[in-house]
Formats: structure tokens, sequence, C-alpha cells
């Protein structure tokens, strides 16, 4: 059992608004107050640089970039390997989780480079610098570490390595004319709107107080401003939860979610926070930012939510889950389904059986308190209490995300089954009378 009780949000990062503007300001200095062009000359063919393609969107973004008829070439720019596996590999490894077409990697559009962002000139070769300033028009910036128990000082070198970015967008050739930059940011960005009630705007928000709870989120808010601070032609994507999509089902398990059901699946029970889903598959969000990246006019500095326009209730996720775990063995009978306020002392009763949880385990577990316990707040019926989003704008935009279909019980089939599959869940071979109580293994 965790030896502590669990962080209220407003815990988890200890950032002050002062802090957040301080950082917003720090990484803005030296960016003359530019006002972002109004006119624009659509390119013929995009030149893009993407940031991040070794990642789950990433991946798709790239794949999708490199079939796209009107994009040139792809500068997929990367942190070095941790593990010193090349870059092509790894690439090779995402085709193959994601179902992705492998021979897009041999296209004659695809250069992959290797830098760091903080670094002076990305890290790269000046000859690399230079043909990258002549000739990209289009910027994507993907990259980012997601880990929700980072504080702001945590993210100051992808900070810094934005800015960088945001000055090598500014010095290239095609700055004025029709150099378009792309942020791939998060709802966490909004974590602590105050307005229930009222969806957040697809507007820059000028008070730092709406980002804190998280430093990722906070990470995001202030690259958000400094964006909107450089003058750039410019988009600011605010992403929800993302999931697996249809081909291969592949959700990474090193998120919340992934765990929840393991940790359920352990309890014998599963919470049901009455909320609202509006969770957008990695493919979907990928063209959707697409949409928004090649769309025929791109004019000014804008932000946009993105999040499932059609949510489902996550009543309707469990059944789908309780279907597709009895389907493929993981259950012989389906989890019950209790309020998230009775599912914890289950939860708390489970680890305490199971033993002292590795810090992995206790990490997720904390992480799910924080879950529940807000979920419980169920008179806002959003999960994890995020807040509702306005989309008119992207909406208008983007045709996928205007013709996205609600989550299905196929999507949680194709996702049990993936986790199945790397060994994540596993087959239950006890009679059903066994089970009562579920499975001690977290
Ligand atoms: N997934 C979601 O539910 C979700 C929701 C909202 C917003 N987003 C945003 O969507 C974007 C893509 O997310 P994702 O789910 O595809 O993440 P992901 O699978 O973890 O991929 C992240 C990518 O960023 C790279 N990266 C991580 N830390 C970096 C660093 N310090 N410097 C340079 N590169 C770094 C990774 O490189 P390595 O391969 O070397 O690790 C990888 O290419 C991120 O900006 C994320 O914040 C995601």
């Amino acid at each position: 059992m965790p030896s502590e009780p669990p962080r209220s949000p407003a815990q988890i990062s200890n950032t002050s608004g002062d802090a957040v503007a301080q950082a917003i300001a720090k990484y803005s200095a030296g960016l003359p107050a530019l006002v972002a062009p109004t006119t624009e000359s659509r390119p013929s063919r995009f030149i893009v640089l993407l940031t991040g393609s070794t990642g789950n969107v990433g991946a798709h973004l790239l794949a999708f970039l490199l079939t796209h008829p009107q994009v040139a070439r792809v500068y997929a720019y990367n942190r070095p390997s941790s593990s010193n596996a090349c870059i092509l590999d790894r690439q090779n490894l995402q085709c193959t989780a994601h179902g992705l077409d492998h021979g897009l990697l041999s296209s004659k559009k695809l250069v992959f480079l290797e830098g760091n962002l903080h670094a002076a000139q990305l890290g790269l070769q000046r000859h690399e610098y230079d043909e990258l300033l002549a000739q990209v028009n289009l910027v994507i910036h993907n990259a980012w570490h997601a880990n929700f128990t980072l504080s702001l000082p945590d993210y100051e070198p992808l900070i810094a390595g934005s800015r960088n970015l945001i000055d090598f967008a500014r010095a290239s050739r095609q700055c004025s004319d029709s150099l378009r930059f792309v942020f791939v940011s998060s709802i966490v960005s909004v974590y602590s709107w105050k307005h229930p009630g009222i969806p957040v705007p697809e507007v820059p928000l000028s008070d730092p107080a709406v980002a804190l709870g998280m430093g990722y989120g906070e990470s995001k808010y202030v690259v958000e401003r400094i964006l909107l601070n450089s003058g750039l032609r410019s988009s600011t994507i605010r992403v929800a939860q993302l999931v697996g999509g249809r081909r291969t089902g592949c959700w990474d398990t090193s998120e919340l979610i992934p765990n929840l059901i393991r940790t359920s699946i352990a309890v014998g029970a599963i919470g049901n926070p009455n909320a609202l889903i509006p969770w957008v598959t990695v493919p979907d969000a990928a063209r959707v930012i697409l949409d928004d990246a090649l769309a025929e006019s791109f004019t000014g500095a804008n932000v946009y939510n993105l999040e499932h326009p059609r949510p489902v209730s996550f009543s309707a996720l469990v059944d789908y889950f309780n279907d597709a775990l009895v389907h493929q063995g993981i259950l012989l009978s389906p989890l019950s389904v209790v309020p998230t306020r009775d599912w914890i002392p289950m939860l708390q009763k489970t680890i305490t059986r199971a033993g002292v949880p590795t810090p992995e385990s206790a990490s997720k577990t904390t992480a799910l308190f924080v879950w529940g316990l807000r979920s419980t707040r169920i008179e806002n019926p959003r999960l994890a209490d995020l807040p509702a989003l306005q989309m008119d704008k992207l909406l208008s935009r983007s045709v996928t995300l205007a013709k996205l279909i609600p989550l299905e019980a196929e999507d949680v089939a194709r996702w049990v089954e993936y986790w199945v599959g790397i060994g994540f869940l596993e087959r239950c071979s006890l009679p059903s009378h066994q089970q009562a109580g579920g499975r001690s293994k977290l």
C-alpha cells in the first residue's frame, strides 16, 4: 500500500502562475514583437521538418506526409537513440507496432536527421542546418516527453529546444512568405480551467493559472505562449487523450488507461466515473493535425482544441472491455462495475494482499488514486476532471474531425488483443469461481 495518501492534483506540481509567467518571459526574450503575417502564398509543395517521428503520433504523421502528393520532402528529426539503435530500426519498430507500411521508409522524400533540440543549430552539422533554413516551409513540432510526475523545471530543456526551433523558423528563408509552424500541445495545458460548464475556447489564454497542475501541461502552455510571441504563422493544437488505432490496436502500456484496465482485472472490479470519453485514435489525431497543417489557408497565430466530437460514455466502454476481456480469455466472467468511490478501497485491499508494489506499479497506482478521486466528483462528467473543449474552429478546418465516428466495441477489442499479444495482459485458466475478488498481479 502506498505510504502516503494520494496527492491531490494541485500537489502534483507546486508551480505558481508566476513561475509559468517567468518561464514564458525567459524563453520569449529577444523575440521582437512581430505581427504574424496575414497574407500568405500557399506553398505548391511542402517541405516538412517533423520532430519526434519515432513516437506514436510521429510515426503516423510521417507515414501520412510521405504519401501526401503535395509533400515533396520530410526531414524526420529525432534525438539520438538511448540504446544505440539506428534511426531506421527505431522507425521500423513503430511501423510494425502500428501496422504502417515499412516500404515508406525507403521513400526518396524522406531524410532522417538526428540532433538535440536545445543545442546550437539544433545539434546538426552546419550544412544540414543551412539546407533546412533554405528549404523547410512547414515545421511540425511533435516531440515531447509526457510524464505527469515531472515538474516545470524538468521540462526546461524541451522548452529551450522549442525556442531554438522557433528561432530556426524565424530565420528560415520561407519565414515571411509561406512558413507554417504547428505545435502539438495537450489538453493538460488547460488542466486548471476554472469555468465549469464553459468549454475551453480555441483562443490563447493569457492567465498562466489555467495551466497549473502538472509540469507537463505547464510546459506545453509555456511553449504555446512563446509561439504566440514569436510572430510566426502558427497553430497550437491542444490534444486530448489518444488511443490505439484499428490496424493493430497499439496503445502504449506505460499510459494510465491500460494500467487502469490491468489493475481492475487484479481488483476484479472497475470503477465507473459516469464520465463522457472523448478519446481519439492516434491515426485520426495525426490526420486532423495534417488537415490543419496542409490546409489551403494558414494565416495568423491560432490555437485549436482536439478531442472526439462524439464522445462515448465510460460505461459503454466498460461493456466493450468486459466483452473483449472475456472473449480473449483474460476473464471468465465480466468485471463488476462499481462507483469509483467504492473501487478505491477495493484497490487498496488488493495492493495490501499483493504485497509491496514495484516502484513502477506504485507510481501507476498513485496516478490511479488521483484518477479515481477526481472522478468521484460526478457533477463534472469529464474523466479525471479535464475540462470540456470548444472545437468549432478545428471542426471547420478538419474534415477528418468533423466525420469521426464514435469509438466502438471493435476499437476496444483491438486494444485488448494488442495488450494480450505483447504479454501485458495474460490469459487466465482459472475457473471463474476462483477469480472472485480478482487476480492479484498488479
Ligand atoms: N499520446 C497522447 O495521448 C497525447 C495526448 C495529448 C498530446 N499528446 C502530444 O502528442 C505528441 C506525440 O505524443 P506521442 O503519444 O506520440 O508520444 P511518444 O510516443 O512518447 O513519442 C514522443 C516522441 O518525442 C520524442 N521525445 C521524447 N522526449 C524527447 C526529448 N526530450 N527531446 C527530443 N525528443 C523527445 C520521442 O523520441 P524517442 O523515440 O527517442 O523516445 C518520440 O519521438 C506529444 O507532443 C504529446 O505531448 C499526446
